[in-house]
C-alpha cells in the first residue's frame, strides 16, 4: 500500500499582479524511495524570498520560470533521513534547494553539510545565508562604503536591508533605514541600530527623509524602487553608489508602471554627478561566500550583527505568508518551518 506522506506546493496557475491562494496547490504524494547514490532529505526549514515571485512569471528573467503543476523551488535546511551516497549519513544537516515540500530525493549536488554551524539552524536560510550574503556582497563590492558616508537602504527590518545597516555602521557610515509603519521602524532603530529611520507610509516621506540625510546621500542601497526612489534620487550625492538589489514595489505590476518617465532625469543625473548604478544577483560573488561566511559568522556570533526571523509554522501556511511578504506583512527574515 502506498504511502502518502510527502506534502508538497505547486505552482497551480501564473499569477497576474497580485498573487492568491489559488495560484498554489497543496498535494499529497508518496513519500519518494532513495536510489543509488541518492539521499533522502527531510525539509526543516523552508525559505520564503520576493524572487520567488518572479519565478511565478514566465517573463524572461535571469532564471528560468516554476513549471506549472511543478515545485515551487526554495531554499531550505533538511536533515538526511536516509542515505545511498557515500557522503552523506543519515541524521546530517545540509543546506539544499529542496523547494516547497516536505520531503526530497537529492543526488548529493549542491548540498552544503552545516556541521557546527554557529548559530540556530535557519540563519543558515536569513542572515549567514542568501540574503546575508546579498547584503554584504553587493554593499561592500558595490557601494564600498567609507568613514562618515551615509548610506540609506529600504526594507530596513528585513532580511538584506537590516544587514546592510549593520554592515555599513561596522564600516564607520552612517546608516539610515527606510521601513513600512511605526513598529518596524522602532525595530531598525532600536533591534538594528540604524542612525535615523523614515516610514516610507508617511504622509512626509520625502522631507523626513531630507532631514534624516542632512549631508546627502552617498550610498542608496536599492531594494524597493517606486516611490522610495522618487525620495531618495534628488538627495544623491556627486559619486554615489547604488547597487541594485531589488524593485520589490514592482513585483505585482502589471504593465506600464505608475508616474512620469524617470529616465531622462535619471540619465542627466547620472552623467552630471557621475554616479554609479550597478545591479547584480548574489550569486556572481559566489567566490566571496567563504570570507562572507567568516566575517559575518563573527559578527553575528560577537552580536556585533543581530538578526530578526519571522518563523511561521507549517508548509501549509507558505502561500499565505509568502503572499503577505510582497504586502509588507513580515517582520524580519521570513521563514517556513516545516517540521
Ligand atoms: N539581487 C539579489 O541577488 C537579491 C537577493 C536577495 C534579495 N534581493 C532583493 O532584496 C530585497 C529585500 O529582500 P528581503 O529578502 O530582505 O525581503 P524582506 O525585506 O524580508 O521583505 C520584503 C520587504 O519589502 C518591503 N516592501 C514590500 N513592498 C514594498 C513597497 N511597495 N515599497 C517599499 N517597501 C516595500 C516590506 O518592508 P516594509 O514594510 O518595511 O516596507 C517587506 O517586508 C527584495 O527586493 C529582493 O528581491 C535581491
Amino acid at each position: 500500500m502506498a504511502l502518502f506522506n510527502n506534502t508538497r506546493i505547486v505552482l497551480a496557475s501564473r499569477p497576474i499582479g497580485r498573487p492568491s491562494l489559488d495560484n498554489f496547490r497543496i498535494e499529497q504524494t508518496e513519500l519518494p524511495v532513495p536510489g543509488h547514490g541518492q539521499i533522502l532529505l527531510r525539509i526543516l526549514y523552508l525559505s520564503l524570498d520576493p524572487y520567488m515571485r518572479g519565478r511565478m512569471s514566465a517573463a524572461r528573467s535571469y532564471a528560468a520560470p516554476v513549471e506549472i503543476a511543478a515545485v515551487m523551488e526554495g531554499g531550505t535546511v533538511a536533515q538526511v533521513v536516509e542515505s545511498r551516497h557515500p557522503d552523506f549519513v543519515a541524521g546530517e544537516v545540509v543546506l539544499s534547494h529542496s523547494g516547497w515540500q516536505s520531503h526530497a530525493l537529492s543526488d548529493g549536488t549542491g548540498l552544503v553539510k552545516l556541521q557546527n554551524w554557529p548559530a540556530p539552524l535557519s540563519t543558515a536560510l536569513g542572515v549567514l545565508g542568501m540574503p546575508g550574503f546579498t547584503a554584504y556582497a553587493g554593499l561592500l563590492t558595490i557601494g564600498q562604503p567609507k568613514q562618515g558616508e551615509t548610506v540609506v537602504v529600504a526594507a530596513a527590518s528585513g532580511a538584506v536591508g537590516s544587514a546592510v545597516g549593520q554592515i555599513a555602521r561596522l564600516k564607520g557610515a552612517k546608516a539610515v533605514g527606510i521601513a513600512g509603519g511605526p513598529t518596524k521602524c522602532a525595530i531598525a532603530r532600536d533591534e538594528f541600530g540604524f542612525d535615523a529611520v523614515v516610514d516610507h507610509r508617511s504622509p512626509t516621506f520625502a522631507e523626513d527623509l531630507i532631514a534624516a540625510c542632512p549631508d546627502g546621500i552617498d550610498i542608496y542601497f536599492e531594494n524597493v524602487g517606486g516611490k522610495v526612489w522618487d525620495g531618495v534620487f534628488p538627495l544623491l550625492n556627486s559619486f554615489a553608489r547604488i547597487p541594485v538589489c531589488g524593485l520589490i514595489a514592482q513585483y505585482n505590476s502589471i504593465g506600464v508602471f505608475e508616474g512620469p518617465d524617470r529616465l531622462p532625469v535619471v540619465m542627466r543625473d547620472i552623467l552630471s554627478k557621475s554616479l554609479t548604478m550597478r545591479g547584480f544577483i548574489q550569486r556572481e560573488f559566489v567566490y566571496q561566500k567563504p570570507k562572507f561566511l567568516e566575517e559575518m559568522g563573527q559578527w553575528v556570533v560577537s552580536g556585533a550583527v543581530r538578526y530578526r526571523e519571522d518563523i511561521v509554522d507549517g508548509l501549509q501556511n507558505a502561500p499565505e505568508a509568502f503572499i503577505g511578504l510582497l504586502d509588507g506583512n513580515n517582520v524580519g527574515k521570513l521563514v517556513i518551518r516545516v517540521s
